[in-house]
């Protein structure tokens, strides 16, 4: 079956070969030579298919995108961005986000896609936009992406390494209740990116990091050093203690803004996704460690 979004002989041109000469060529290049030749076409037509100016239409579905408004997998798909089917993390948006769907908010994906290609990009802000149908969603990108904009999709020029484009940006949105880092995912970038936004995030709000394996890439700015400190999963993982800072035990520690401001982390395949809200349900700590504190208080 035909993956969807994948051209068949018959629409790329150039690239049908009648049977015969397919059988050929198998014998000449082997099982091993075929299936490498198979794979290079298909890399082929997976780009001339992006290139195409069909790749930034909708498909249509019977009953029109309405009838998968709900369904934010649907939408991934029916809009062609890679939160669906290149990576699976729709679903975890559905559940983290779902609360929102009918409330006015205003939310901010890093990364509208495309890179320097002329008309390309936008398909998630346009996914948001039906999935949410009364936020106002904004995007940003180091490439102008102007074209995007319409009713209720706004971009921004900026660099997400840079802390005052970022301040810049958010100081002209106001509010931010929902920030999706999809940009250029190098540790330094978004680790400037989540010290400079989260501050920004209102209360109750949710910051996602996506395609977090490129911490884990040197090429990528990351490390091949599960312990670096200087990773975006470093940054990531150090929330998750922050959870708990009310049982450390070393005197005197002075908890961070993360620290006091994270209320819950959760860590899907190559997806952050993080709660902010007042971390302070207490501790027992003083009381079970009697011999360390001296007195139970
Ligand atoms: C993976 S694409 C975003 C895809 C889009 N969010 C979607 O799901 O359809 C990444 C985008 O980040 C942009 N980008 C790269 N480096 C950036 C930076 N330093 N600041 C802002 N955007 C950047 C690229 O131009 C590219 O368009």
């Amino acid at each position: 079956m035909q993956r969807p979004g994948i051209l068949s002989d018959r629409h790329v041109s150039g690239l049908s070969v009648p049977p015969a000469v397919k059988q050929r060529v198998r014998a000449v290049v082997g099982e091993r030579g075929w299936q490498t030749l198979r794979r290079t076409r298909r890399k082929v037509e997976r780009r001339l298919a992006a290139r195409s100016p069909q790749a930034s239409k909708p498909i249509a579905k019977p009953g029109g995108v309405e009838a998968i408004s709900d369904d934010l997998c649907k939408l991934a798909r029916h809009y062609k961005t890679d939160k669906w089917g290149g990576h699976r993390y729709a679903q975890h948006y559905q559940r983290h986000l779902q609360h929102l769907k009918n409330e006015r908010f205003n939310l901010l994906e890093i990364g509208i896609g495309g890179y320097s290609r002329a008309g390309q990009g936008g398909a998630s802000l346009r996914m948001w936009k039906q999935f949410f149908p009364k936020a106002e969603i904004y995007g940003m990108d180091i490439q102008d992406k102007s074209f995007v904009d319409e009713d209720r999709i706004t971009t921004f020029v900026g660099d997400q390494s840079d802390p005052d484009s970022l301040r810049a940006i958010a100081e002209k949105i106001g509010q931010l209740d929902v920030i999706i880092d999809d940009g250029s995912h190098r540790s330094p970038h978004v680790r400037t990116s989540f010290e400079t936004l989260f501050p920004l995030l209102v209360d109750g709000g949710i910051y996602a990091v996506e395609d977090i394996q490129s911490s884990y890439w040197p090429e990528w700015m990351g490390s091949e050093d599960l312990n670096a400190p200087n990773t975006s999963m470093a940054l990531l993982k150090g929330l998750a203690d922050g959870l708990n800072y009310e049982e450390f035990v070393t005197e005197g520690y002075e908890p961070t803004y993360t620290d006091l401001n994270v209320v819950a982390v959760h860590f899907y395949h190559n997806l952050v996704i993080i709660e902010k809200g007042k971390n302070a349900e207490g501790t027992n700590k003083r009381r079970i460690l009697k011999k360390r504190y001296g007195t139970a208080s």
